[in-house]
């Protein structure tokens, strides 16, 4: 049975000031009227019931997730007790399939990105669940890329042993520019799209070869008292990402290539693409006026914000803070983070 895991434990540190520690980039309305991982969840309707949906985040989190998402039995929605990147949460969710159906096959989605066209999203899912099933491989999404992004990993695209289906001689995450580019210019290479889909006894196999403990956490893992489990091992386990841990190692992956739309929304520059722009380039949402004022990006949440004569800003207002940033500076805000105080 698929088993769905939507892994919602990261911060966005790059949407400060809406951003905080209880409300990270996917609890946030930036969008749409839902925030990103409620249409996350919703984009998984039918693909499997609710029963089988599950959030994995951290604790800070669980209330604020379990309420956002009735829908889900309120067990689905599972806390982590320490914050230890996604190869952990990857071993959390295969042990926790592997414990309640052998022959598990475990879909993981990232919560930070947007995908419009949901009806192909849900087919080649299921795609790769097939492929999962009659391969012993760790099967991931490509994106062609449209620039030599740093932020992604890339997949090596080989052989194509069915259609739309290849194989991955090589993963490689988060090259420096140069490489990107190169790799960009090839056109052999895709974007990783941070989704992967296999089977338990498959990715437990790579973990006995690349990370022994994350085998034993999912050998060990219990079907009954989740929590107390997680309490006991988790805080124990290596903080690492399942790209660096396991995806670069692994001996076979295969990529299916995403038929669907697809964008990370991994800063404020990103909103215009999917809200739109006026007729100067400017994209604001709540009560805000602009005269001469070009390419601006403007939130007004609590109060009303008014532009004179400036361009190229970002400008996000919430009742503690208020950001102005140059468009060029928005992967800057994440630095930030070392000025701010404790409680902003
Ligand atoms: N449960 C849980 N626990 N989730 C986590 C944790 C954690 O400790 N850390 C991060 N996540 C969640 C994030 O909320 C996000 O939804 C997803 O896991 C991916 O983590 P990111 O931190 O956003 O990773 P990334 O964007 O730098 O890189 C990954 O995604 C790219 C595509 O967006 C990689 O898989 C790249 O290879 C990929 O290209
Ligand atoms: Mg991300």
């Amino acid at each position: 049975h698929l088993h769905i895991f939507v892994m919602a434990g990261g911060s966005g540190e790059r949407f400060w000031p809406m951003s905080r520690t209880r409300t990270p980039k996917h609890l946030l309305r930036l969008l749409s009227e839902q925030t990103m991982l409620e249409m996350t969840v919703l984009r998984m309707e039918g693909v499997a019931p609710w029963e089988r949906i599950f959030v994995l985040t951290n604790a800070s989190q669980v209330d604020a997730i379990r309420k956002e998402l009735p829908f889900l039995p309120p067990e689905n929605i599972i806390a982590e007790p320490a914050k230890r990147d996604t190869a952990p949460a990857c071993a959390l969710a295969t042990g926790l399939a592997r414990a309640r159906d052998p022959q598990a096959i475990c879909a993981l989605l990232p919560a930070d990105s947007m995908i419009h066209n949901v009806p192909v999203l849900r087919q080649q899912v299921r795609d790769a669940a097939r492929a999962a099933a009659t391969n012993d491989a760790l099967v991931t999404f490509s994106i062609t890329p449209n620039h030599p992004a740093t932020g992604f990993g890339y997949l090596h695209l080989g052989e194509e042993i069915e259609p739309g289906l290849h194989q991955v001689r090589r993963f490689v995450e988060k090259p420096d520019a140069e490489t990107a580019q190169k790799y960009v210019d090839s056109g052999d290479y895709g974007w990783n799209a941070g989704m992967f889909v296999w089977r338990s006894e498959v990715f437990l196999a790579e973990c006995d070869l690349n990370a022994p403990a994350l085998a034993n956490f999912i050998r060990q893992f219990p079907a009954a008292d989740v929590d107390g489990y997680l309490a006991g091992c988790f805080a124990e386990l290596p903080k690492i990402s399942v790209d660096y841990a396991i995806m670069e190692k692994a001996r076979q992956v295969l990529a299916v290539k995403a038929k669907f739309d697809w964008d990370d929304v991994g800063a404020w520059t990103s909103l215009p693409e999917h809200l739109g722009a006026d007729c100067d380039g400017n994209t604001a949402r709540g009560e805000v006026h602009q005269v001469n004022s070009h390419n601006n990006v403007v939130l007004a949440n609590t109060r009303v914000i008014a532009l004179c004569g400036v361009n190229d800003l970002i400008v996000v207002e919430t009742p503690d803070a208020l950001l102005v940033c140059h468009r060029d500076a928005a992967q800057d805000i994440k630095k930030l983070q070392a000025f701010l105080p404790e409680n902003v």
